[in-house]
């Protein structure tokens, strides 16, 4: 499918609510799986991402249904999944795949689990070594990738307690952990080079679990009891996907005049840097109504465009918007000056290495853009517009789309079916802000 979206010839005007939390919907879906009793997951996004997790439960023999956008599902209340030896599935989806791996440690289930092409590219033993240092008896494919299979425990053995550091500031290898410590033998202190969005162990909390921050042991350190009593089912309501927010709020910075709000996202700081992003770049922006959502903060957000200027983002801001820089690129191009991105070599193992993807879809629109090995450049003012290339990366799709807003000769983006595996609404929603 092409995807084109013209200059706007008018200002973007009005209030978004955004698809539930991925990232909050992935942990919901599986921690329901490992409690005792039934959970009702209310504004449970229907994306691709999602169904991933879904699937791959379900072939461990963890069904679910969704209606009405609540997603209800029995759990194991911490014992091995039904359908062990099974393959488990898990599309597009690294947060899927990454924290399955320690449920499956936690629970002592033995599964495969498997992924598209595009998964199987990305690196996977960061999360199967310190597995491994548990006790858990796991290989991946060579070279570290998919497809993992994970060896069942049937002698009902726990972990050996973590006590280390992991290799990346990464949620997904911290959450991976933290969910086999739950089932070790004593507690465990899993350290991070740098802070990472926390919904894990809020969540944890929420559901009865003792997970807390760990300072006496280093300044990104947690650390994790095991469970006396299994996961408290969840009865909850999902905020916002603030990670989808982020096209509309830049597609609302880069058309000059535009006033939109975006209602109920979750802003829990590790994932709010794209609006300090924005904001540095001259965006107006402003937070109300926060209020608590199960242990995440949750708010409205109102962005007014406002000239925008180039920034540098490097160092702690980088994990608090690592999703985000294709979005952040998007409004770059349309910054004055030259805005820098570094210490984002992450960047290079999402859905695509999203730091040369970003780098030529920017060139082919005809914006001067570079590469670094950790990061990219762009410069403002340069992109006229033209053809873009999804190449299987949702979040590339809509930024490039976004881009086509502001662009002289708009944007047409080739594959941009792939955005359904996070926001299928995107460009009704982007559609609905034109004023008529
Ligand atoms: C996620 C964490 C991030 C992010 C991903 C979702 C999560 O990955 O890029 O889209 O839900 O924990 P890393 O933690 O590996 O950086």
């Amino acid at each position: 499918m092409d995807l084109k979206f013209e200059r706007a010839r008018a200002p973007l005007r009005g209030t978004l609510e955004m698809p539930g939390d991925k990232s909050l919907a992935h942990r919901a879906a599986l921690f329901a799986a490992l409690a005792g009793g039934e959970s009702a997951i209310a504004r449970f996004p229907d994306s691709g991402v999602t169904r991933a997790m879904r699937n791959a439960l379900a072939a461990l023999g963890v069904p679910s249904s969704l209606d009405d956008g609540t997603l209800r599902l029995s759990g194991t209340a911490g014992r091995p999944f039904p359908a062990a030896g099974a393959t488990a599935f898990c599309g597009n989806s690294g947060t899927t795949m990454r924290m399955l791996a320690g449920a499956l440690a936690m629970t002592g289930t033995g599964a495969r689990m498997d992924g598209s092409a595009g998964l199987r590219r990305r690196p996977m033993e960061r999360i199967a070594a310190p597995l491994r240092e548990m006790g858990a008896e796991i290989s991946t494919a060579p070279g570290g990738t998919a497809p993992i299979d994970v060896a069942a425990r049937p002698d009902g053995r726990p972990l050996s307690p973590f006590d280390g550091s992991i290799p990346v500031a990464s949620a997904q290898v911290k959450s991976c952990i933290a969910l086999a410590a739950l089932g070790a033998s004593g507690p465990s202190t899993i350290r991070e080079p740098g802070p990472s969005r926390d919904h894990t162990e809020r969540m944890l909390r929420h559901m009865g679990a003792c997970v807390r921050a760990a300072p006496e042991a280093g300044p990104h350190a947690i650390r994790v009891e095991p469970l006396e009593r299994p996961l408290a089912p969840l009865r909850i309501s999902l905020p916002g996907d603030i990670s989808s927010a982020a096209f509309a709020l830049a597609a609302a910075a880069i058309v000059p005049g535009s006033e939109v709000a975006v209602r109920g996202v979750c802003l829990n700081p590790g994932r709010t840097g794209i609006l300090d992003c924005l904001s540095a770049m001259g965006a107006e922006v402003a937070v109300s109504g926060v209020r608590d959502c199960a242990g995440e903060p949750v708010g409205d957000v109102l962005l007014r465009a406002r000239p925008l200027k180039a920034i540098d983002v490097s160092g702690g801001m980088v994990v608090r918007a690592i999703d985000e820089f294709p979005a952040i690129a998007a409004v770059a191009a349309f910054a004055e000056g030259v805005t820098t991105v570094r210490d984002a070599a992450e960047l290079r193992g999402k859905e695509s290495d999203r730091i040369a993807a970003i780098v030529r879809n920017l060139r082919a629109l005809g914006a001067e853009a570079e590469e670094s090995p950790d990061g990219f450049s762009v410069r403002g003012g340069t992109l006229r517009g033209g053809v873009a290339e999804a190449g299987g990366d949702h979040r590339l799709a809509m930024s490039m789309a976004v881009a086509g807003l502001a662009a002289p000769e708009g944007v047409t983006v080739r594959n941009a079916e792939i955005l359904s595996e996070s926001y299928p609404s995107f460009a009704a929603d982007i559609r609905s802000l034109a004023v008529r």
